[in-house]
């Protein structure tokens, strides 16, 4: 299929265009490197076949869209183009809706002016927001606690909404849970911009030298360890899902959620721990507070995408460890290769 990725050259964009590349997809990239470097394209071309057509661009300049829809003639869109840090969505509530919201109705205006029917959407478990049950299905209520959550559980209804208008349409959304690790050449991974916001990365930096210590946001929550447990999803496992997103899409029309998780969830001490053994490296660590909004436990309940996407996480957390801790002392400033 023709595929459109817009973000593609994002920490899971550029994962995915290597899946997509491997099982004979075509794909194109619309990227405006708020936060991602061309550098990425050049190295996902070198993993692969080569063929990216990549135009550079903001999914919320229509013109762009158009020109981009002409020239590419998309099948699906591949939607992961957005703002994601939680903290900051606090603080610039205008530019995340603006992003997230009015990209996402920029981009629906030009699939339909180019007859484009199915995008896979890039949402996320926090939609889901404080657990009233765990492990959390898709039947669970929906009530995000920040902005960034909101705005993807607004774009999730305004797909719905979007799909149910035609009888022909697909909307497949992805609830991610807890993306990390990097893909096995160590040549393609996160790359944070400023002090990375998510555990990982901050931990990888830590090992390698670049931040002193780890700072644990809390260990009073009613866990084993008191620290916070979430369902990491290794980021290879993550673009496969989206490839078989595609496949789903292909042969169903309508809007439907999934859960994209592997249902066992891990502390924040046990990713310490994992990420000490896979670099052979002290991970120093300072007790702190709390972060405001952090929930105590997240757990997927991916039945659904096994079932109907034929989808299965298959890397534990030590690939997820190894896999970092490889990418990050390869790559110890990133994509920033000076
Ligand atoms: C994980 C755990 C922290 C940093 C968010 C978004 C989600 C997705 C991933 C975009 C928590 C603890 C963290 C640190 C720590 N975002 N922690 N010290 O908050 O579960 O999810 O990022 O795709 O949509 O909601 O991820 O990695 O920030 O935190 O102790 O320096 O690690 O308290 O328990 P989170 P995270």
């Amino acid at each position: 299929m023709r595929v459109l990725v817009t973000g593609g050259a994002g920490y899971i964009g550029s994962h995915t265009l290597l899946e997509l590349m491997a099982q004979g997809h075509v794909v194109c990239v619309l990227d405006n490197y708020a936060n991602a470097t061309p550098t990425v394209l050049n190295r996902v071309r070198a993993l692969s076949n080569g063929q990216i057509t990549d135009f550079v661009g903001d999914v919320r300049d229509a013109k762009k869209l158009d020109e981009v829809m002409a020239a590419f003639a998309p099948e699906a869109v591949i939607h992961f183009a957005g703002l994601k840090a939680v903290g900051e969505s606090a603080q610039k509530p205008l530019y995340y809706y603006d992003v997230n919201i009015t990209g996402t109705l920029t981009l629906l205006h030009a699939m339909e002016r180019a007859g484009c029917k199915r995008i896979i959407f890039s949402s996320s478990a926090t939609v889901y927001g404080e657990p009233q049950y765990l492990p959390y299905d898709e039947a669970h209520p929906t009530n995000p606690m920040s902005v960034y959550g909101r705005t993807k559980l607004m774009a999730e209804q305004i797909l719905t909404d979007w799909v149910a208008a035609h009888a022909d349409r697909t909307a497949v959304l992805l609830r991610y849970f807890n993306p990390v690790g990097a893909h096995p050449s160590a040549d393609l991974g996160e790359d944070p911009r400023d002090i990375p916001n998510n555990l990982m990365p901050f931990i990888a930096q830590v090992a390698i030298g670049k931040r002193d210590v780890l700072e644990v946001f809390g260990d009073d929550y009613d866990t084993p360890d008191g620290t916070g447990l979430r369902d990491y999803i290794h980021v290879v496992d993550l673009a496969r899902a989206h490839v078989a997103a595609l496949g789903y899409a292909a042969v169903h029309n309508g809007a439907r959620p999934f859960n994209i998780g592997t249902g066992q969830n891990y502390s924040v001490r046990d990713m310490v721990a994992a990420f000490e053994i896979a670099s052979g490296r002290n991970i120093p660590t300072k007790q702190s507070p709390r972060r405001a909004g952090d929930v105590a436990a997240m757990q997927a309940d991916a039945s659904r995408a096994n079932a109907e996407l034929g989808w299965h996480a298959t890397h534990g957390l030590d690939d997820m460890a190894a896999s970092t801790w490889a990418w990050q002392s390869k790559n110890r400033n990133g994509y920033d290769t000076d």
